[in-house]
């Protein structure tokens, strides 16, 4: 059957001439509803882990604003918790997990096939929300890219220049490359999982791609997501799937034709005209309004919205921003935006 969600056919390689719409970190703190339901929750975890709440979160920007496609709520740092990481978050300041740095603390880590037991919640959320969207909107899994997910297992916290893990790699290869590759079979089943629970496209984080540069890119950015893209493809061949190698620069293209999938997303660090023309040429891309405009709003912020609609006019686009938005971000800024590109 085509889709007929605006969501699903631009993956599929439809050119709209309005393009579907939603952003990264939707739901979030910049949503007085959000802040409501995680205060009832009490933290984060807990409303990652509630699928009553989670579902509700998923859903509030949906009823707010009516984007094209709901993401899950839940977090990249739910699978190293799933393999046996210890994981918490300190208010003001981020994660922090237990460290992997030998292969004592590797060989501690839990099976692949384990991951259900913890993660279980997280697909609960999924059927429950599926039911409760608007026909027309697309709900969206996701998972971080094991080189992201590994950056965080290594250092146990958020790193300016993912140091620890490039010192890993460097200083004892056979137990970083154990790491990836656990942690790449672990997203395979969590995201199958996750399709299998109601989710309808898939989206792979790298958040910190950008750090990997020349051959490691290609080792443990590309490599990763070709290997988890096409078991899915394999067991799942209509769920498209989104990848995010977040600051790839240069290497953002043919990154869609080498690892198989139907949408690259873009950061706002290239423009929109040159990806045009080196990345949206192999299919859907999408992006890349700097998440900045959702605070400052203003004309800047609708002239920036219009400048990108035109530069991607010509082949598939999913609007979004470059990365999430942010807890300063105005609310209304975020409708001014989306009256911009709907009309
Ligand atoms: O996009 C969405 O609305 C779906 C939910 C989602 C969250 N995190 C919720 C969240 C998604 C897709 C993520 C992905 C994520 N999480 C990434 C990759 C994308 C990116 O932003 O680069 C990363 C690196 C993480 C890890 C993470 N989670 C960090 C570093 C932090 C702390 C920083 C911060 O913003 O506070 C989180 C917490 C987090 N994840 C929040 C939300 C809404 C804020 C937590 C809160 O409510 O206090």
């Amino acid at each position: 059957m085509a889709a007929t969600k605006k969501l699903l056919r631009a993956l599929a390689g439809e050119v709209q001439a309005v393009p579907p719409v939603w952003l990264m970190r939707q739901a979030g703190r910049y949503l007085p509803e959000y802040k409501a339901t995680r205060a009832r929750a009490g933290d984060f975890l807990t409303l990652c882990y509630t699928p009553d709440l989670a579902a509700e979160v998923t859903l509030q920007p949906i009823r707010r604003y009516g984007f094209d496609g709901a993401i899950l709520f839940a977090d990249i740092l739910l699978v190293p918790q799933a393999l046996g990481a210890d994981l918490w978050f300190v208010t003001g300041e981020g994660p922090r997990l237990s460290t992997i740095t030998t292969q004592d603390d590797f060989d501690a880590l839990r099976r692949v096939g384990d991951i259900h037991e913890t993660l279980s919640p997280i697909y609960e959320t999924l059927r429950i929300v599926k039911p409760e969207l608007p026909p027309e909107v697309t709900l969206i899994g996701f998972a971080g890219a094991p080189w992201t997910v590994a950056t965080y297992m290594i250092a146990g916290r958020g790193t300016p220049d993912q140091g620890p893990a490039h010192a890993l790699k460097q200083g004892n290869r056979p137990v970083f490359d154990a790491l990836i590759d656990r942690i790449t079979a672990a997203t395979v089943e969590y995201l199958s999982a996750q399709i299998e629970a109601g989710a309808e496209v898939v989206k792979l984080f790298d958040s910190w791609a950008g750090s990997l540069k020349g051959a490691d890119f290609e080792r443990y950015a590309l490599a990763p997501a070709k290997a988890i893209i096409s078991e899915l493809k394999a067991r799942h061949p209509q769920t498209p799937v989104i990848a995010f190698p977040r600051q790839a620069g240069a290497h953002y293209v043919g990154f869609a034709r080498s690892t198989g999938a139907d949408c690259v997303a873009l950061d706002n660090s290239v423009s929109a005209e040159w990806a045009a023309a080196k990345v949206q040429v192999d299919g859907c891309v999408q992006g890349n309004l700097d998440p900045k405009h959702m605070v400052t709003g203003g004309p800047t912020m609708i002239d920036e919205t219009r400048r990108i609609i035109r530069a991607f006019a010509n082949g598939p686009h999913v609007f979004n921003l470059g990365h999430g938005i942010t807890p300063d971000a105005d609310p209304d800024n975020v409708s001014r935006m989306l009256e911009a590109i709907r009309g």
